[in-house]
């Protein structure tokens, strides 16, 4: 049982630092904001493109028991990993052809038999004795016009011209693994300029074809006749161009009377996963499979690991077909067997050092899941920390408790590190509460966030009444800062400094008492006492709709730069993204990438969605929906979804702090009372059941790029 341990936060396993991702190009951002016009449309066009996400959800989902078959059970010294499965049932039997990766021998090809899915790691498997030079990625079918057994895989000789290519075996007796004849070579041309691997023989009623991938987006096809097969192959032509990388396979779904491609696509952090398209004919156009926009099938978004997470990737794998023969016939609900890693337990390893082990997806439901939470945790979906403010009242409901801890990497307390909360009668402290959230984060191994030290609201009386008295109020925030900060000195993360410091519309400083009395260099004053209190705390500048006021924008970077200009210790910027539903993406988009142009630290630190609408003065809402239908919860996912694909496009790895919901469940959102409106903005519902929205973020967080 390995569930990804949230140790420490800047530490989790899918931290920041340790991915050493490739920071994305503005062409990812162009791709992106095309995308996101393109869904934006969908939604746009309402109940039916939005239910799609809803489809999906509900449709490709899958839960995997622990792993079934792994290398290192036979304490084969040399063994490192079996991978790249192709499995077949005859006669009540199923046999499983596997690469197996090697110290010594690098690649050979593995054999078992079985007689039920579940015991596929029960015995050992065997080094078949065929080819003795390179070979791996079997694909094992019957061949009717022949009536023989053929296994196809990527292999190399020094027979052969040239040396690396597809290559065939056959055999009369599929459970005799030393029947099988040397691999000859089936001299498919390779593309002048890409690479070829993964080959995959499918038939139809006519003829023979072969796809292959090629590690750069494409896939080709070729085709033979049935008397020529397995030679004889026609000049291959590319019949896929997209953002998929290898392992193509393709089936024939008989009730649909189409194909279906499943194709291994992978993430900038090099995570598996698969994706669906399908065509109505194997020499015709495969589109992303109906169900799913993006035409996911496989992530570790879609997959519950019901015995605890083993993997955070799907790949390499074979749908289990319905027959055995060249048709390659298999149905939707059919299992799938797959290769797969924790991303912790791949980090800094060659491709060839991987411990892959074999797993099964089975089709959601069809085991016994006893709790829900055995999905994997939110966060796990995201390369950066996915976090959630708390109220003092959710505090107190240990459900709500659960959830949070289970779900996110980072806590940002609701309200109790704000002045009004920390500061008592006559200028003494009270931490109580905030360290109970300390504690909490502490326990759970969660990143703790600090907000807010400045703010406009919220500032006691006793404090307002040091308005004008530049010494008496330069010293008590000193006094104030200082003690705050250095009591959680290496315990919170980094501080929102000033929150909302700049006026809507005009971008001007926002006045307060330390304007009032400080100057407008209270900004820097303030920066500086919070680094001298803890000089290894990340300081924030946060603020709401500078996502959409580009005015307010510009007022805030000019704020930003002039921070940077004289040296201030700040080191991100907070957008907080209370957003509506028909807040522009391309707005967002447009607004983010000036954020992160400063080359600071971005934190998406209050996001929230509602359909009404807001003023931002309380009280003021408007209410236009006073219910919630499953049509808007699908439209609400879809834009979940965007949120975390602009953030994971447009900023740099480097750059990204992480998303935080303010709140996770609508039960408990700030706008219901502030705004006085009826809304349901979050990820959970009113009863802590997880919408729509919920699986949308982590489509997003997971398939951002
Ligand atoms: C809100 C809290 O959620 C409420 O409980 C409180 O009554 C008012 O403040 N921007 C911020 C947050 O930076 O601190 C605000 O939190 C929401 C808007």
């Amino acid at each position: 049982m390995e569930i990804p341990k949230k140790t420490n936060a800047r530490g989790v396993g899918f931290g920041l630092g340790r991915l050493g991702l490739p920071v994305l190009k503005k062409t990812h951002i162009s791709i992106l904001l095309t995308v996101t016009t393109v869904f934006l449309m969908a939604c746009r066009q309402g109940g039916k493109d939005s239910q799609s996400l809803a489809d999906k959800v509900y449709g490709f989902e899958w839960e995997t028991g622990d792993a079934l078959l792994d290398a290192v059970m036979w304490d084969e010294e040399d063994w490192i990993s079996i991978k790249d499965p192709s499995i077949v049932q005859h006669e009540g039997k199923w046999h499983l052809f596997c690469t197996l990766r090697g110290k010594e021998r690098s690649h050979a090809v593995v054999y078992s038999s079985f007689d039920d899915l579940g015991q596929m790691g029960k015995s050992k498997p065997l080094v078949m004795g065929h080819h003795d030079g390179y070979y791996c990625a079997p694909q094992v079918f019957y061949y009717t016009p022949q009536k023989k057994w053929y296994m196809v895989c990527q292999a190399k000789s020094n027979d052969w011209s040239p040396n690396y290519q597809a290559a065939y075996s056959t055999t009369t007796d599929i459970t005799d693994p030393d029947s099988w004849s040397a691999l000859q070579p089936m001299q498919i041309a390779k593309p002048k300029d890409d690479p070829y691997l993964d080959f995959w023989v499918i038939c139809d009623e006519d003829k023979a074809y072969t796809f292959f991938t090629c590690d750069n987006g494409k896939m080709y096809r070729t085709e033979t006749t049935f008397e020529a097969f397995p030679l004889g192959w026609s000049k291959p032509v590319l019949a896929f161009e997209g953002d998929i990388f290898e392992a193509s396979h393709i089936y024939k779904l008989p009730e649909q009377d189409k194909y279906i491609n499943l194709i291994e696509a992978q993430l900038p952090d090099d995570r598996r996963f698969f994706k669906a398209y399908l065509a109505n004919s194997l020499d015709g156009e495969w589109l992303p499979a109906p169900s799913d926009s993006i035409g996911t099938y496989a992530s570790a978004a879609n997959v519950i690991q019901v015995n605890g997470a083993w993997t955070n990737s799907i790949s390499h794998g074979e749908l289990v077909r319905d027959g055995f023969d060249e048709k390659m016939e298999a149905h939707l609900d059919s299992p799938f067997v797959y290769q797969g890693v924790l991303h912790r337990n791949r980090e800094g390893k060659q491709y060839g050092d991987i411990p892959w082990r074999l797993g099964l997806l089975k089709k959601k439901g069809t085991e016994k899941v006893g709790d829900e939470n055995k999905e994997l945790p939110l966060f796990t979906s995201a390369p950066f920390p996915v976090g959630t403010s708390i109220r003092q009242d959710m505090l107190r409901n240990d459900t709500v408790m659960d959830i949070a801890g289970y779900e996110f990497n980072s806590l940002t307390a609701g309200n109790a590190m704000k002045m009004h909360r920390v500061l008592g009668e006559g200028f003494t402290y009270n931490f109580g509460e905030a360290d109970e959230y300390l504690a909490y984060a502490k326990a759970q191994g969660m990143r703790m966030f600090g907000h807010t030290l400045i703010w406009h609201t919220g500032t006691p009386d006793i404090v307002k009444q040091l308005k004008g008295d530049s010494m008496a109020l330069h010293n008590f925030t000193k006094k104030y800062i200082d003690t705050l900060v250095s009591r959680y000195r290496g315990r919170i993360d980094a501080w929102d400094v000033v929150n909302e410091p700049v006026l809507d519309g005009s971008g001007e400083l926002r006045e307060n008492t330390w304007l009032a009395t400080l100057g407008q260099d209270y900004v820097e004053e303030v920066f500086r006492m919070a680094h001298n209190a803890d000089p290894t705390a990340k300081l924030f500048l946060n603020d709401y709709n500078i996502e959409r006021d580009s005015a307010k924008l510009d007022g805030f970077l000019r704020l930003v730069e002039r921070l940077k200009k004289k040296g201030t210790p700040i080191h991100g910027i907070g957008m907080q993204m209370h957003i509506r539903m028909d807040t522009p993406n391309e707005v967002i988009a447009r607004n983010l990438k000036r954020c992160v142009d400063t080359g600071l630290l971005i934190h998406f630190s209050e996001v929230d969605i509602i359909f009404n609408k807001h003023d931002d003065t309380k009280g003021g809402g408007i209410q236009k929906y006073t219910s919630l239908t499953p049509e808007m919860m699908g439209q609400q996912a879809e834009k979940y979804k965007q949120i975390a694909q602009l953030y994971n496009a447009i900023v740099p790895n480097d750059q990204k702090y992480g998303i935080t919901l303010w709140g996770f469940a609508d039960r408990y959102t700030w706008i219901r009372y502030f705004f006085e409106i009826m809304d349901w903005p979050l990820i959970f519902d009113d009863n802590l059941v997880k919408k729509p929205a919920y699986y949308g973020l982590r489509e997003g967080l997971l398939l951002g790029n």
